[in-house]
This record gives structure tokens, sequence and C-alpha cells, in this order.
């Protein structure tokens, strides 16, 4: 794996390998065993980002469990968020009386995770809980705690292992991040 891409001239740097993120998975989904001894909770993947960790973490899961996947909009093309939530894809399965564990790649603004929160809770599940590989941490505004972060990092715009730039690179085997610009420039995040 190189250290380091260039996409549409914009330089990304290494930033996550792929032993980093799959330790992390290992960890996080240990997490999970053992809050979840004898309850059969139910994954829900926010496509399309969570879908690499999403795989990766069920398969490090143990405990007896079902999955489903809903599908959000938030960014279209663009390195910044649109600031609007869209539902593209909703769920299959009955959320009343289960435990809901939302599986997210990154939290950057916290817009698709409050969105998805009140979609859900609103059917009344037995528990509702969130777990995410990243958290921009500085930016997201949450009024309520994220149970499981892989890891908290700055609000830079980071790309594979599930997360885009203009839908390519998602099958990126580890994490990059976007290098800011040698002229001293800042950069499109700004
Ligand atoms: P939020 O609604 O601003 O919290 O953004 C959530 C969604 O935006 C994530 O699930 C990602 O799909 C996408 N996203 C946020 N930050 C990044 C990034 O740095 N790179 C790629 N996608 C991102
Ligand atoms: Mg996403």
């Amino acid at each position: 794996m190189p250290d380091e891409i260039i996409i549409n001239n914009d330089r990304f740097t290494l930033y996550l390998s792929e032993e980093e993120i799959q330790n992390k998975v290992k960890d996080l989904a240990a997490q999970i065993n053992r809050d979840y001894q004898n309850k059969v909770p139910i994954f829900i993947g926010i496509l399309n980002g969570s879908f690499i960790f999403f795989a990766d973490l069920i398969r490090q899961v143990t405990v007896d469990c079902e999955v489903d996947f809903l599908k959000l909009s938030s960014y279209g093309d663009a390195k910044i968020s649109s600031g609007q939530v869209r539902l593209l894809k909703d769920l299959n399965c009955q959320v009343r009386g289960r435990d809901i564990i939302v599986v997210e790649d990154i939290i950057d603004s916290g817009l698709s995770i409050d969105f998805m929160k009140r979609l859900i809770t609103k059917e009344n599940p037995a528990s509702f809980r969130v777990v995410t590989l990243l958290l921009k941490k500085t930016v997201a505004r949450l009024d309520f705690p994220i149970d499981y972060v892989g890891f908290e990092i700055p609000p830079e715009f980071v790309i594979g292992y599930g997360l885009d730039y203009a839908q390519k690179v998602r099958n990126l085997r580890s994490i990059f991040r976007l290098a800011p610009r040698e002229s001293g420039a800042s950069s499109e995040k700004d």
C-alpha cells in the first residue's frame, strides 16, 4: 500500500494503516460482545460509507445478531457537508423492543447520526447505541453520547476503508487524509 495517493490533483497521505484499523475493529467487537451477552442486537449499517467497517465488525461479533441497512445522503460529491440529510432507503426490520446498534463509518457534523437516532428511537427500541469507526469530535454537535468510538480524529477530510471521495476510493484498505496544500493555501475543508 503506498504512503501517498493523488486524486483529482489532491494529495492524500496514509493516516490509519490496515493493521491499526483491524486491531481497532477487534477491540470494538470485543466490547460489544461483552455488553450484549444473552441479547440479540440488530446491527444497522448506514450505507454507503459503513459497508466495509460493518462487514469487518460483524465478523468479529460472537453474539447472535441480525443486520439491516439504511441509506442516507448528505454529502453529494463534495468534500464538505451539504448540511441536509435525506433518507434514501428505509429499514426492513421491526425496531420495536429490539436492541439496536447503529454502525457508522464516520461522524462529522453529527447531522446524520442525529437524524438516525430520531428516526429509530421513535419506533421504541429496547435500547439504542452507536458504534463509529471515526469521530471528528471538535465538529460534531451531539446531545447524546457515542457509545463505541474507534478513533477520534481532527476535522480533516479522510478517504478509504469505505469512505469515498466523489464515490471513488472506497476500496482502499487503509485510511488516507487530505494533505495541506504546499503553497500554504488552506484546504477546501476550511
Ligand atoms: P455528518 O452528517 O456530517 O456527521 O456526516 C456523516 C457522513 O458524511 C458520514 O457517514 C460519511 O459518509 C460522510 N463523511 C463525513 N466526513 C467524511 C470524510 O472526511 N470523508 C468522507 N466522507 C465523510
Ligand atoms: Mg456515511
